[in-house]
């Protein structure tokens, strides 16, 4: 959440910064600012998009080779002009932003406000950027020191960069919790909460760790810890490029996204499956297969749609592996008491990497004894970094703030790991191992035949677009798809979704069934097959309008639901990845039907780091 970019050479840095915060803006879009550092600092920064950010900035003083800019999900005050980032401090020596949270700011408030600060805004960075012009005027220490013995003094998340009217050549960049990537340049250094800002132009980068602290001008980088210990810093290649975060010839990244799914899980699984499709080698967690094979427990944490891969994994780890799972949300398993003994596997899955609830779950399961093993999206964030092994999904950059690739490529890892942990521990018997992997490889090839029948699904769109509550419906595997085609629903398109175990429904939801709701069924074939058609036919007794997912050539269902839309048939392990594509896609065109902001939902950031 907030995005932050800055940059300092010998480049005019509004573009730059402009440019950064536009990539940046799917971790937030409240407010936007930017600070340009000249013999002057001249700071711009408004309520709303990046786009209101360069209109109220035209025609100003925007030159300057050094400069930081920030996109807003607000934490603390709401999102106005006020609350927007840059923040400078009273006596107008530091100008800061930052993402993350200070989570003792009221206490350093009242410190300060007892020294005679006044404060401007309602958030905690403001309290911070005093805090550090305090002990900067008050100690008559360097800007460095001032910000290293600020931060000693800080409980919570942090990324930020800061700038002092005396030093002005230099950017001061810190982190702990909230990630910041360092673009190494010719002469030139680039700051940013993650790389995509950055590989236009340099694909050098430095992954900052937590506490770390770097000074740095046009031409020195000076990396260490807040307790002043000399850091190396490791410069590592980005494998990012820029197509991959652009939109092409699609008008939302989400439509890109969903389109992208063939290719994403190919990705996903390229060099894990043998050629010959009978066998799958997943390098990354080979350290720990001894103890995933005689794990006597599974826990995967995770938040959101990633929770609902997890749950999908929950169903093939005890069908084809036969390990006990528990699918938790990290939430609520950090702040439990939980019981973790030592030959618990705890996986954590994130398509950011940089989720704080998943991180601080992991740290404390971590803590007391378990295996960690991670499946994230963006390599080199923090999650994998906390991790003992762990499955990157290789989905590329999700821009669009409501998961879909990052969803079909987590499911595809974990659809990987239970097979192989199946056949390891002999409760997958070699043939149907075999027919598993094959079923795995045609899935990309299913996809795209869904995707062409979009414009049928558009129409579908069209007919429920002004429904104001839904219900989504499925059984075994399928039930998370239903969770996760309610969320997409509701998250883009402000529609009441629920997704509920299909033979849930009678026990309450059933009497919100009426004329006027649409009810998406997952009806493939599998063994629930006949029980979901009962379910149908409960929905259609009692007026609701069915929109079922089936299995191609479906004949029963069809005399039945409203409206079919037919998916490959398939195996049953395979069916979450397909029979989701058609709610992701009704989703995208009900809420572009709706004028809604797709890509950028209200409310809602891609990167969630704070609790
Ligand atoms: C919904 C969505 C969120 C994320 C959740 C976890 O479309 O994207 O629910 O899944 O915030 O994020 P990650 O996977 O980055 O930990």
């Amino acid at each position: 959440m907030c995005g932050i970019v800055a940059y300092v050479g010998d480049k005019v840095a509004y573009p730059i910064l402009i440019k950064g915060l536009q990539r940046l803006e799917y971790r937030g879009y409240d407010s936007a600012g930017v600070a340009l550092i000249n013999s002057d600092i001249h700071t711009y920064k408004c309520l709303g998009k990046v786009k209101d950010l360069e209109t109220h900035a035209k025609g100003k003083h925007l030159s300057g080779t050094i400069g930081m800019g920030h996109t807003r999900w607000a934490t603390h005050g709401e999102p106005n002009d006020t609350n927007a980032h840059p923040h400078t401090s009273m006596n107008g020596k530091f100008t800061l932003v930052h993402n993350g949270i200070i989570e003792n700011y009221a206490h350093l408030k009242k410190e300060l406000e007892l020294r005679g600060y006044v404060f401007q805004s309602e958030t905690d960075t403001e309290v911070l950027v005093n805090l550090i012009e305090n002990i900067y005027q008050e100690q008559k220490v360097d800007a460095e020191i001032a910000v290293r013995l600020a931060l000693s003094k800080v409980i919570g998340a942090y990324g930020l960069v800061i700038s002092c009217t005396e030093e002005k050549e230099q950017l001061i960049a810190a982190r702990k919790g909230s990630p910041l990537v360092i673009g190494v340049g010719d002469h030139e250094y680039y700051l940013a909460s993650d790389a995509s800002p950055i590989v236009e132009y340099t694909d050098q980068v430095i992954y900052m760790n937590d506490e770390d602290v770097a000074i740095i001008t046009k031409d020195d980088l000076i990396l260490k810890n807040i307790q002043n210990d000399a850091q190396k810093p490791k410069i590592q290649k980005v494998e990012l490029t820029i197509d991959e975060i652009d939109k092409g010839e699609y008008e939302h990244f989400m439509l890109k996204e969903i389109h992208e799914q063939p290719s994403s899980i190919g990705d996903t699984f390229r060099g894990r499956i043998s050629i010959d499709k009978t066998k799958i080698f997943l390098g990354g967690i080979i350290d720990v297969m001894p103890k995933l094979t005689q794990a006597k427990r599974i826990i995967i944490v995770a938040c959101g749609t990633s929770w609902h891969a997890a749950m999908v994994g929950e169903y093939l780890f005890e069908e084809y592996a036969r390990i006990p799972v528990e699918v938790e949300y990290a939430s609520e398993f950090r702040y439990r008491n939980p019981v973790i003994n030592a030959d618990d596997v705890l996986i954590a899955i994130s398509q950011s990497g940089e989720t704080a609830d998943t991180l601080a779950a992991i740290k404390m399961a971590k803590k007391q004894g378990a295996t960690i093993v991670g499946i994230c999206n963006v390599v080199g964030s923090s999650i994998p970094r906390e991790t003992h092994a762990g499955v990157y999904t290789h989905a590329g950059p999700e821009i669009g703030v409501a998961s879909t690739k990052a969803f079909t490529s987590q499911v595809t890892v974990l659809t990987m790991m239970a097979f192989m942990l199946g056949r390891k521990r002999g409760s997958l018997y070699d043939e149907l191992y075999k027919q598993l992997i094959q079923e795995l490889t045609l899935v990309p090839e299913k996809i795209k035949h869904i995707l062409r029948s979009e414009q049928y699904i558009k129409d579908i769109a069209e007919t429920y677009k002004d429904a104001s509550n839904s219900l989504y419906l499925g059984r075994g595997v399928l039930f998370p798809v239903a969770l996760e085609g309610a969320l997409k629903l509701k998250e883009i398109s402000y529609i009441h979704a629920e997704g509920y175990p299909a033979a849930e429904m009678k026990h309450g939801p059933i009497a919100l069934i009426d004329e006027n709701m649409p009810v998406f069924v997952l009806a493939t074939k599998d063994k629930s097959y006949e029980k979901i058609v009962s379910n149908i036919q409960e929905v259609k007794a009692r007026n609701g309008k069915v929109i079922a997912v089936v299995t191609e050539g479906d004949q029963t269902i069809k005399k039945l639901a409203d409206h079919v839309i037919e998916v490959p048939d398939c195996h049953e392990s395979v069916a979450p990845l397909l029979t989701v594509i058609p709610l992701q896609i009704v989703s995208y065109y009900i809420a572009v039907m709706r004028g809604c902001n797709v890509d950028q939902p209200r409310n809602l950031a891609k990167s969630v780091t704070v609790e």
